[in-house]
């Protein structure tokens, strides 16, 4: 895996605008501000609560949906920018899509070598015989014995696999697979997931998976979270320092304007909820309820719970530096008099 990044979005939105009866419209941020890179060879897991920009982003990726600002790049290819027809030949030759339906990957009355042969034809190739390329692809999914099957004499797995030989048709640098598994038993997903993980190190292929499920994590090298059209977390491997062993860590997102996103049930057990007392300490910084918030039932605690504020996403940037200077003259003071209290 290389660390050069294939993918890069800065800043990414998207919005729909929704018409309503008698004219009006409403608009719906699916994207809020994506910063997300993915490096060549990657293999990364997207995971998110239903309606949060998961297959929003896959669509953006994918060109079949154009940005509303920001930027994506694939490679060189700056998607937002691209023509119309471009970005129809981007989308052809530089990425491969796997849905969670198998009815949409496959054409129902055609057998599985006539479904891959259908995107060789499509690109080009007509007159040659697409037949050996679409016998080879359906080798790599391990599926050389259902060459003759349709769609509904194949197992939910089996169609899954077809649509990866079909993805993988015309050699796109990039594959996207939007919940593969979601109609998959648990021990057919791990099987999905093992054959998506061998494409991947054979070919070098960089993937975006996503998943309803948190186990992804064991399949791929990293799982982002998103949270309502942004990043919230990353999860990573890390080695043990005394053996080969990994464990998996889950880091929060800094965004580029020092906004971080924590989790709805960690501000609830803290009963955080528009504000938050931000405090350096030597280990790191502390985030804690403000004292009136905490003890007391008045009218500043109510109110604040009427501004329409989200109750997740926290900015800590603008006060670090006064909280920073703060620690310091704390410091400075504590060094002298051990009572240093700056009130
Ligand atoms: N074509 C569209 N038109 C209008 N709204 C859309 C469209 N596609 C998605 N949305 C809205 O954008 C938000 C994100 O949707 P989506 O990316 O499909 O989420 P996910 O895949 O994580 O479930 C949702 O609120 C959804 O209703
Ligand atoms: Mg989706």
């Amino acid at each position: 895996m290389s660390t050069d990044p294939l993918i890069l979005c800065e800043n990414l939105v998207k919005i729909y605008r929704l018409h309503q009866e008698g004219g009006g419209s409403v608009e719906v941020q699916a994207l809020q501000g994506m910063d997300i890179s993915v490096a060549e060879g990657e293999m990364l897991g997207i995971v998110g609560a239903s309606g949060s920009g998961k297959s929003t982003l896959l669509n953006v990726l994918g060109g079949l949906d154009r940005p509303t600002g920001g930027r994506a790049l694939v490679g060189k290819q700056d998607l937002g920018r691209l023509s119309p027809r471009a970005l129809d030949e981007y989308r052809l030759k530089t990425v491969g899509f796997v849905w969670q339906q198998g009815a949409r990957n496959l054409i129902p009355y055609l057998t599985a070598v006539e479904n891959i042969e259908l995107p060789l034809t499509l690109s080009g190739q007509v007159g040659k015989s697409t037949r050996p390329r679409a016998l080879e692809l359906l080798g790599s999914v391990g599926l050389r014995e259902r060459i003759d099957h349709r769609l509904e004499e194949l197992s939910g797995g089996e169609q899954q696999r077809v649509a990866v030989a079909i993805a993988l048709a015309n050699r796109p640098k990039l594959l996207l697979a939007d919940e593969p598994t979601g109609e998959l038993d648990t021990a057919t997903a791990q099987t999905l997931y093992n054959l998506l993980r061998t494409l991947n190190k054979q070919l070098g292929l960089t993937m975006i998976i996503v998943s309803h499920d948190p186990g992804i994590a064991q399949h791929v090298d990293r799982v982002v979270a998103v949270r309502d059209g942004k990043l919230a977390s990353e999860t990573v491997r890390v080695q043990k320092s005394d053996s080969d062993e990994h464990h998996l860590v889950e880091l929060a997102v800094v965004d580029a304007a020092g906004r971080l996103q924590i989790p709805r049930e960690y501000l609830e057990q803290f009963n955080i909820r528009r504000r938050v007392q931000v405090e350096l300490t030597e280990a790191g910084i502390l985030l804690r309820p403000p004292e009136r918030e905490h003890h007391s039932h008045d009218h500043i605690a109510s109110s604040s719970n009427q501004e329409s504020v989200k109750p997740d996403t926290l900015e800590v940037s603008s006060g670090l530096s006064k909280v920073w200077q703060s620690f310091k003259s704390r410091f400075a003071r504590s060094s002298k008099n051990s009572n240093g209290d700056e009130k």
